[in-house]
């Protein structure tokens, strides 16, 4: 897969999922995001649905627990036929290594599995005083990035800032999935570091996810096809 924009469906049904959907009739399908608001409200029928629309899938529902546990609903995931599915990198090794077990098909097909390193709502601060971690964030981002390719897992969730550091210690190939995107000329809402479509190509972004931008604008089509435009062309 190439590079892309994905859209973060974050709709409370599938009836707002389907009517969002349906204004992108006879336009380049986007590939979607399906959330845990939407999932735990619809179950895997939303998945199917969406995807017999035509849409590739990053199902983004961040596994973190005991490696069996994780590895058995990795098994029960890859039967949805998504495109991306993620996990927690602070579950360990161990735990990511028994997530793309359980997420190997019997014919050795997989989603690709990529991991949440830290997440952009945790700063400094709240990674010191509530997790216990004393690095610098960006170091700990990098390790758990590290963690994540020693795994074989193909990529990671980051901030646009740091998909060139990322490509720099895990390599090229290794995906960077950049949310906290916004438009110059839009709303930052409640993302605290963003990156236009332009600047998280320049960057060197594989995928950017794209939420409120597209879904809250007057025209989602023409704010979907902008992102097109700027970030993939
Ligand atoms: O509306 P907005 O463009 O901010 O949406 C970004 C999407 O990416 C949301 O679905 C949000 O949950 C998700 N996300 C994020 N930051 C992360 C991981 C996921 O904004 N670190």
């Amino acid at each position: 897969m190439g590079k892309d924009v994905i859209v973060a469906c974050d709709f409370a049904s599938a009836e707002s999922t389907y009517a969002f959907l349906d204004r992108f009739a006879g336009q380049r399908k986007p590939f979607v995001k399906i959330g845990m608001e939407l999932f735990y409200a619809e179950g895997p029928s939303i998945v199917r649905g969406i995807r017999e629309r035509g849409h590739k899938i990053f199902l983004d529902l961040k596994l973190h627990d005991i490696p069996n546990t994780v590895k058995k609903a990795m098994a029960v995931l890859s039967r949805l036929e998504c495109d991306i599915v993620n996990l927690h990198a602070a579950g360990t090794g161990a735990m990511m290594e028994a997530a793309l077990e359980g997420l190997t098909r019997p014919d050795g097909t997989r989603p690709l599995l990529i991991a949440v390193t830290q997440l952009t709502s945790t700063d400094q601060r709240a990674m010191e005083n509530d997790l216990w971690i004393r690095e610098p964030i960006g170091e700990v981002v990098m390790h758990y990035a590290e963690n994540a390719k020693r795994a074989e897992l193909d990529g990671v969730v980051c901030s646009p800032l740091e998909a060139a550091k990322v490509h720099e210690v895990c390599g090229p190939e290794f995906l960077t999935v950049t949310p906290g995107i916004r438009f110059a000329d839009g709303d930052v809402g409640d993302q605290k570091r963003v990156m236009t479509p332009a600047a998280a190509k320049e960057a060197g972004s594989d995928y950017i996810v794209v939420g409120r931008p597209v879904t809250a604008a007057p025209d989602p089509v023409a704010a979907y096809l902008r992102c097109v435009h700027d970030f993939v062309d």
